[in-house]
């Protein structure tokens, strides 16, 4: 049995598809009512947990020999997904399949400060791990950049011209199942990312021609860009863990291309303008359509 934690996020609800396609026995974690309603109409097994309740988790683990661990973008995400690892070993939970981040390893990195903190705990706690470490999703666009395309035509950041090798959570999401699924992917680190890297005006290009509008990526300056994440009531903590995200990609460390969603999967990674042709048909980035969140 596979516990999927995150069920109705970005990643975890594709990753939850797809192992329904499988027809691989797995159950899913939820945090907020509806959407575990949802599931278990779907006649998926939902468990409601709550990272910060670690009463809640054990019982969510128990009996499942796999746990792909997500935490969400909060200010103490670590010690969340901390608290999961320790669950999951009392629990009885063989294998952990985390999902982190491109460049947890590498120090002074703030989405490292969240992540490697909990893969080093994984590592000492004697599961069996595999960890998945992804480049920016492609998916972004929507959840981030989705409320600003519509409303203004635009997206911002604090990028410049760097290049950035998007990844389509699909793809992410068919590495986690074949790790979850299939022997021989314990103790491996993949770092994952899309085909290609392109710099945030050759995505609003693309998002230009399949939307048939013209949509404009805004440089803006790092101090900038964090007074409009501000205003929007982001908590400064997490602002400025996004800003050094910024400063990550305009080094230049967000370009990498690997090779390892064909390694796992044995399948070429989306290319960004054909996840933004078929994400466009589905009026997702049309001036009136509703706020998407995931
Ligand atoms: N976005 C990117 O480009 C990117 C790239 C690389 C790595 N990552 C990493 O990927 C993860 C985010 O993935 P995502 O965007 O797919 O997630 P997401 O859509 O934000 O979903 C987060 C999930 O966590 C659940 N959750 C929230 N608070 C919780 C709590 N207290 N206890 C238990 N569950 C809780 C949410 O449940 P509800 O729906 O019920 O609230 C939701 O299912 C982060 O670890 C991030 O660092 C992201």
């Amino acid at each position: 049995m596979i516990c999927v934690t995150g069920a109705s996020g970005t990643l975890s609800s594709e990753v939850i598809r797809q192992l329904e396609a499988a027809k691989a026995r797995f159950r899913g974690t939820y945090f907020s009512n509806r959407p575990a309603e949802a599931a278990r109409a779907r006649g998926i097994e939902a468990v409601i947990i709550d990272y910060n309740r670690p009463e809640t988790l054990r019982a969510a683990f128990q009996g499942c020999d796999k746990l792909f661990l997500l935490g969400p973008n909060v200010l103490n995400q670590s010690e969340l997904e901390r608290n999961a690892v320790e669950a999951a070993k009392a629990a009885g939970v063989r294998h952990i399949v985390k999902q982190s981040v491109m460049g947890a390893v590498e120090e002074s990195y703030s989405l490292a400060k969240v992540h490697r903190p909990v893969e080093k705990a994984i590592e000492s706690s004697g599961l069996a791990w595999t960890f998945l470490r992804p480049n920016s999703f492609m998916q972004n666009a929507v959840t981030f950049m989705g409320k600003t395309i519509r409303a203004e035509a635009a997206f911002y950041s604090a990028s410049g011209q760097a290049k950035i090798s998007h990844v389509d959570v699909r793809d992410i999401a068919a590495v986690a199942v074949k790790v979850l699924t299939a022997p021989n992917y314990e103790g491996k680190a993949y770092t994952i990312s899309g085909p290609e890297a392109l710099t945030y005006d050759e995505l609003a290009s693309e998002l230009s021609k399949a939307l048939g509008r013209s949509i404009s990526h805004v440089n803006l300056s790092p101090s900038d860009l964090k007074s409009g994440m501000l205003a929007e009531g982001m908590p400064e903590a997490i602002a400025d863990r996004m800003l050094d995200l910024e400063r990550y990609i305009r080094e230049g460390r967000a370009s990498r291309i690997t090779n390892d969603i064909k390694q796992v999967t044995g399948r070429e990674p989306r290319r960004f303008a054909e996840y933004v042709r078929e994400t466009a048909a589905t009026g997702v980035w049309d001036v009136e359509a509703e706020e998407v969140t995931r």
